[in-house]
């Protein structure tokens, strides 16, 4: 079964963009700890990261047919859109949304995310190492 993780836009950053907030690992970093947690659990994944929404809603849509769970950090664009919301209520699998800061502790504009209304769990708060707790969670849901 493969898993989509999906990164929104400045992901591509990490561990360059405000490493006091989001830490000085990469997102190769994160790909590569995914990908070994995914072998644990015999799973494959399908690591994503794309600045522009639209893109990301694509992604999304393809997703339907082809992955058993959708893991994404929509970044900025949780606080935004609503396409990325409709894209992800037209997907039949488990979702979970994973925030690398803990969002309620930061501005009162991370506070809400749409993405968190079809989100079957969020984590926030727990570094990269959220990716991987996620993963752990998609497998226990997808295999009952
Ligand atoms: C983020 C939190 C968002 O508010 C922010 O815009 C991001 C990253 C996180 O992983 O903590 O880009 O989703």
């Amino acid at each position: 079964k493969t898993i989509l993780i999906l990164n929104g836009p400045n992901l591509n950053l990490l561990g360059k963009r405000q490493p006091e907030i989001y830490g000085t690992g990469t997102l190769d970093d994160v790909h590569s700890a995914c990908a070994e947690k995914a072998r644990e659990l015999d799973l494959e994944i399908d690591f994503q990261q794309s600045n522009s929404e639209g893109e990301l809603v694509d992604l999304i849509q393809g997703a339907n047919e082809r992955c058993a769970a959708i893991i994404i950090n929509p970044a900025a664009y949780s606080h935004s859109s609503v396409a990325i919301l409709d894209a992800l209520n037209a997907y039949d699998g488990p979702v979970i949304e994973v925030h690398i800061s803990n969002i309620h502790k930061r501005e009162a504009f991370r506070h809400h995310s749409y993405v968190s209304a079809r989100a079957d769990g969020v984590i926030a708060g727990c570094g990269t190492q959220g990716y991987v707790l996620a993963l752990d969670r998609v497998a226990a849901l997808i295999n009952t």
